[in-house]
């Protein structure tokens, strides 16, 4: 049985619902902080499969270690953790409370109950300012802009320690660039608590009127239109790495790290251009000053997620857009729940 932490989530559902399509069984734990048990319904409705289901926090060390005396799990998909870049620098002790005592709890058990198998979700954030693009996975990481991502580093420095303990770790980190869209039947997707820090869920909000303007977070970087260009990923196509990913723990590498993106960039004007072909709205905008903790551009080098997990990026970005919004417009009312 496979453990999904975070399994609620943007990420995590549609990591559930390839694995649950693949015939893995997979238990899924939430603190629900920045998603709905409503989700559950949803990755049944698109499965047909049942699964295991509990609320925990991470740092909830007692009810963690107790799951795991009650369930076999063989491997550790860990996604739980909080990931705005702006409230990150806004509150750091929350990020290293939730994102590194969770993860610290979570390896201690794992270790306590012989689980040494683990996918975790890491970041593009890592590597800082790109000093090369595309960028690959040999690339410096740890100059990080933001406290986030500097979460997202300290737990890859923590696995990379662990493993030289000789106990039988099997560890992929997976660097996820800019994950967008929704599983095309519309019945998840992203779903954020409160005013959407991303991209694209910021314009979907515009677009249905929710919110009034997209502020683009400046137009003078060094870039072909000014705007910050990034590598967006189809969610689907990047929960498809995790099965990749977990295949790969029975390789002998104790530990590997991977990139997961398209190889492709695109800038917000891009973006918000595409939006309007698909949508036929045009997105009221203003430019502001540059957001905190921004980089201008990256872009993944994905040769090597390609050569060894024999993972590629499959969808356009068209795709990706008209799925995010095939989601919004059908879950008007669940989006507006989360408040
Ligand atoms: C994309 C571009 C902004 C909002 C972060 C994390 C990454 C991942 C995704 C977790 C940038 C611009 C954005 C807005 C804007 N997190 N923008 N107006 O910051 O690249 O990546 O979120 O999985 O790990 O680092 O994503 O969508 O916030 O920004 O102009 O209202 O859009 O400046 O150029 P980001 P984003």
């Amino acid at each position: 049985m496979i453990i999904l932490t975070g399994g609620t989530g943007y990420i995590g559902s549609h990591i559930a619902v390839e694995l649950l399509n693949a015939n893995q069984e997979i238990f899924i734990i939430d603190n629900l902080s920045n998603s709905s048990s409503d989700v559950l319904k949803g990755i049944k409705n698109i499965t047909g499969k049942d699964f295991g289901f509990k609320k925990i926090d991470l740092r909830d060390k007692f009810s963690l270690e107790k799951l795991f005396k009650e369930h076999n799990f063989e491997s550790v998909v860990h996604l739980a953790g909080l990931k705005s870049v702006k409230k990150s620098n806004e509150d750091p002790l929350s990020y290293y409370d939730n994102n590194i005592l969770g993860t610290l709890n979570l390896l201690d058990v794992m270790k306590q109950f012989k689980v040494t198998k683990m996918v975790f979700s890491s970041s593009a954030t890592v590597y800082g300012l790109p000093k090369k693009l595309p960028i690959n996975e040999n690339s410096n990481v740890g100059a990080t802009t933001n406290v986030y991502g500097r979460t997202k580093f300290i737990i890859e420095e923590i696995l990379k320690d662990l493993i030289g303990k000789k106990e039988g770790w099997k560890i992929s980190v997976l660097r996820y660039f800019n994950p967008i869209g929704a599983h095309s039947s519309g019945e998840i997707g992203e779903n954020p608590r409160g005013v959407p820090d991303n991209l694209l869920p910021f314009i979907f909000q515009v677009a249905e009127g929710r919110l009034d303007k997209l502020k683009i977070y400046g137009d003078d970087y060094d870039t072909p239109d000014g705007s910050g260009i990034r590598d967006y990923v189809h969610i689907e196509d990047l929960a498809a790495g995790h099965i990749s990913a977990l295949n790969f723990l029975k390789e002998k590498n104790p530990i590997s790290f991977f990139n997961l993106g398209t190889g492709r960039g695109y800038s917000v004007y891009e973006i918000m251009s595409i939006f309007e072909n698909i949508s036929g709205i045009s997105v009221p905008f203003e430019v502001t000053s540059r957001r905190k903790g921004d980089i201008s551009e990256i872009y993944a080098d994905v040769k090597l997620a390609k050569n060894t997990l024999h993972w590629t990026a499959t969808k356009s970005i068209e795709k990706m857009i008209e799925d995010g919004w095939n989601w919004q417009q059908k879950n008007l009312n669940k989006l507006k729940g989360l408040s």
